[in-house]
């Protein structure tokens, strides 16, 4: 035990903090604020408060709890609200009325509650088991069973084991590990900045199906997968990311809000609890834990909050879900550690931040992963990072930190966002690498003709970035036929696949198989088009066609519509373009080129 010896903002210095160790959690002051040792001298300690020191007087006593910062994990935690070191809010606000009271004493998890456990029929007095072996599961939500696994540590032959009616605290199994009998409850608490054991790292080669059409098909990120989404104010990361948390097909959703302004949150806060799981109609807070650490918040807990987010993602992951973390903004939370640098006298690196910038931002996309879990399932975290460049300019370190280590970028362009088009997701510097791992999924689900015509439209879409540059200097007369009409299909997949309007019911999700059938169409419609421009029949004749309205508006189908819808549109397009040539083609002889 110490005392304060001077506070500097969100950092205190303490004296006579013998015994204590590096990352363990302290209380600091009356108010016993939580806090954590981020750097020890002798027996001075310096520590990050995560809660407002205002107040805060030299003298006060600082006790360590001698234990890292950790989360608690059991049932009751999914669809609850929690700040940057997993205080629930919704609780607090329950019980000291504000928003947030200092050194609130509020469990993470309700202690109350019962919960129906199942235990797991094939375990029994003498079975073996080891860590992340799954004892049992309770039906926590309608969504999700909640696997309760053998804690860190702990191995050896189940004593006893019974199903019932339980508080997280109570007994559920018994377990002699090491000499000693183990008591083994719903609830168990992990370290925060260090990531949970796993047997093995395998191929991310399913993708995240996030029913955004430019990231499904020009730029898919696997199950297990990273992603980065950078983009200057305004851009649509915030937006993007409410759309990947409400329709990608993870099982559990963990959503970050770090340090963005308090009303961006509140629109998650407010509109989540009222989005359905479009597949089965159930509220979506049921597979959702929301990490909310807004800008008025202490800055250490913005700091904290991205590795409360993953903990808990990897704990899911341990049971073997597929869960998808998303964090806004990574760069409010470079910025977290920035602050708590400058405070520390550390020298700056590039643009006054930490030095161990690049590292931090690796080991925390590190942590994504498609796994076989101890438990011996197959589990995985995705993480999707918005980035917030100052001025959009992507050489500033936090960009450049993220660039290097995930593997799928969507850039968000500012020019595309101001001519309404959204998602904004520039597709001629965007990237996914994740391509060829997935390649076998998408040809035994979608079928093989999914991938060529990704390659095709990818190749028209830059074909008609160039024929653009060529028109700005010199004009469209100067291009062919064959020129002007590319320029056209471009622009219907650009208006009617590429973007999409998350506010639109029908439009917010669409299918792989949908967006597979509309870039068929639309690439047929294009290489019919080629061939008519090819014989002589002119850009506006072309572009006049009926069909071009019905596959402009595919968007529009309902899922169940698509496929006759799809077939049709084909034939008809065949059909028109066999009449359109035989009226106004040029014979063979006569084909310009
Ligand atoms: N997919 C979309 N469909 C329709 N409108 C969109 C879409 N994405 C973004 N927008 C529009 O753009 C606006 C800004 O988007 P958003 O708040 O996501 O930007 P941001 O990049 O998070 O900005 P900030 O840097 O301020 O956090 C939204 O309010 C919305 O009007
Ligand atoms: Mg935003």
């Amino acid at each position: 035990m110490g005392s304060i010896e001077r506070i500097s903002g969100p950092l205190v210095v303490a004296n006579d903090m013998f015994g204590a160790s590096m990352y363990d959690v302290v209380r600091v002051g009356t108010g016993k604020l939580i806090g954590e040792i981020i750097k020890l001298e002798g027996e001075k300690a310096i520590i990050q408060v995560y809660e407002d020191t205002s107040g805060l007087r030299p003298g006060e006593k600082v006790v360590s709890t001698g234990k890292p910062l950790s989360v608690e994990l059991g049932p009751g935690i999914l669809s609850q609200i929690f700040d940057g070191v997993q205080r629930p809010l919704t609780a607090i606000k329950a019980k000291s009325g504000t928003f947030i009271k200092r050194g609130s004493d509020v469990e993470a998890i309700d202690r109350k509650k019962k919960w129906e456990f199942h235990a797991d029929k094939k375990i029994k007095r003498g079975s073996h088991v080891g860590e992340g072996s799954v004892l049992g599961y309770v039906d926590e939500t309608g969504l999700i069973k909640h696997y309760i696994m053998v804690p860190a540590g702990v191995s050896g032959t189940v004593q006893s084991i019974k199903s019932g009616r339980f508080s997280v605290d109570d007994t559920v199994a018994a377990v002699k590990s090491g000499g000693r009998l183990v008591k083994i409850s719903m609830v168990q608490t992990r370290p925060v900045r260090q990531g949970s054991r796993f047997k093995s790292k395998i191929a991310a080669e399913v993708p995240l199906i996030t029913g955004q059409r430019v990231i499904d098909t020009l730029f898919p990120v696997a199950k297990g997968g990273t992603a980065g989404i950078p983009g200057p104010f305004g851009a649509g990361k915030t937006v993007s990311l409410h759309q990947l948390a409400k329709y990608s097909d993870a099982s559990i959703v963990i959503y970050v809000g770090c340090g963005e302004r308090g009303n961006e949150m509140t629109e998650v806060l407010t509109e989540f609890p009222e989005l359905k799981d479009p597949k089965t109609g159930k509220p979506l807070m049921e597979r959702t834990v929301l990490i909310a650490n807004t800008s008025n918040m202490p800055v250490a807990a913005r700091e904290a909050s991205i590795y409360t987010g993953i903990t808990i993602a990897e704990y899911f992951r341990d049971m073997g879900y597929d869960v998808a973390l998303m964090a806004d903004s990574t760069s409010r939370w470079a910025e977290a550690m920035r602050e708590i640098s400058t405070r520390l006298e550390e020298m700056p690196g590039e643009e006054g931040y930490p030095s161990y910038l690049p590292k931090r931002i690796a080991d925390f996309y590190e942590r994504a992963g498609r796994v076989e879990t101890l438990g011996g399932s197959i589990g995985s975290v995705s993480v999707i990072g918005a980035v917030s460049p100052p001025g959009g300019d992507l050489s500033e370190p936090v960009s450049q930190g993220t660039l290097r280590v995930v593997k799928t970028f969507w850039s968000l362009d500012a020019a595309l966002a101001s001519s309404r088009h959204f998602p904004s997701i520039n597709w001629l510097n965007s990237y996914s690498l994740y391509l060829g791992a997935l390649k076998k999924w998408y040809d035994e689900n979608i079928g093989e003709r999914f991938e060529v015509d990704r390659a095709s439209a990818m190749k028209l879409l830059q074909r008609e970035a160039e024929l653009k540059d060529i028109v700005q200097l010199v004009g469209e007369d100067a291009l062919p036929d064959t020129g002007r009409v590319l320029l056209e299909v471009g622009r219907l997949i650009r208006e009617n696949f590429l973007r999409q309007n998350a506010y639109d019911e029908v439009d917010a999700y669409t299918s792989l198989k949908k967006q597979d059938l509309m870039m068929n169409a639309m690439l047929h419609f294009g290489e019919k088009a080629q061939e008519a421009a090819g014989k002589g029949v002119g850009t506006d004749m072309i572009m006049a066609l009926d069909v071009v309205k019905k596959i402009a508006r595919m968007k529009e189908l309902k899922e169940e519509a698509v496929e006759a819808e799809g077939k049709k549109i084909i034939s008809e397009t065949d059909s028109q373009f066999k009449k359109l040539v035989a009226e106004h083609g040029i014979e063979e002889e006569g084909v310009k080129s």
